[in-house]
């Protein structure tokens, strides 16, 4: 089978890239699941229902997270009714949600989905990532043996350490967070697939989604600022990952497709 990777989709322009192209590239690339980081689809900042059900034929099946988790106040009791979206795994176990989950692809098979918050360089009260996947494995492992793991954070030396810890462990290992995709895509030996950041959904004229004069204003000035979200000219980064039977990955593409 064939598993489509979406990075962080940012506001507005975001999700109406993911709704016009994540059904053409599910095609073009022959995949049966689709994993998409949501954490920025509100106006930037975390989700809502609302913009939940505006992707609900997305052909997304699964929505990860991260550190703007929790940044819509209402989410809180919003995320029990979306058992396609997940708040890290290792956050806190009294924070609601889950942090992984089994889904059905398209062909039918069983696809085990964790999302995961890294803590170097991040202000999180995030607990070991690297304890709490080691503890899932073995649970989702009875269940099947596709596994698909987005590890959301800033260090690309956590993020390939993580790749690493798990090579020959999990079908996928991705990193979000950093909105700007890396092109270090990788067959781990054992069959991991690695990309240590998918990119994001946002515009291509901003600075990682958001208006450049005030990101730039803020970094000369020091003085805090708002960064609007930039919603024009938006390019869609992902890759497409192909995972056999015994879970194994066989090939990895990046993916970037501008939105006209
Ligand atoms: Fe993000
Ligand atoms: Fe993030």
């Amino acid at each position: 089978m064939r598993i489509l990777l979406i990075g962080d989709i940012v506001g507005k322009g975001g999700r109406n890239a993911v709704n016009l192209l994540v059904p053409r590239l599910m095609r073009d690339y022959d995949c049966q699941f689709c994993v998409a980081n949501g954490e920025n689809m509100a106006g930037g900042n975390g989700f809502t229902r609302q913009c939940l059900l505006e992707l609900s034929n997305s052909k997304v099946d699964v929505f990860t997270s991260g550190d703007h988790v929790w940044d819509q106040k209402e989410f809180e009791k919003e995320i029990l009714a979306f058992s396609n979206v997940l708040r890290p795994a290792n956050l806190p176990d009294c924070q609601p949600g889950r942090g992984y989950g089994f889904f059905e692809a398209e062909d039918g098979a069983t696809v085990a989905v964790v999302s995961l918050l890294g803590r170097t360089f991040m202000h999180t009260a995030a607990n070991c990532p690297f304890e709490t996947i080691e503890r899932l494995l073995p649970e989702l492992r009875k269940q099947t043996a596709i596994i698909v793991v987005d590890f959301h954070a800033e260090a690309t030396s956590e993020k390939i350490a993580m790749g690493r810890f798990l090579e020959g462990k999990v079908s996928i290992v991705v990193g979000t967070h950093t909105h700007v995709a890396t092109a270090d895509q990788q067959i781990f030996s054992g069959g991991t697939a690695y990309q240590t950041d998918l990119g994001m959904v946002g515009s291509r004229d901003s600075i990682l989604g958001r208006d450049i004069a005030s990101v730039v204003g803020r970094f000369r000035t020091g003085m805090p600022a708002r960064f609007a979200v930039n919603d024009k000219n938006i390019r869609l980064c992902g890759c497409a990952v192909t995972v056999n039977d015994e879970g194994r990955a066989t090939s990895i593409e990046r993916i970037a497709m501008d939105m006209y």
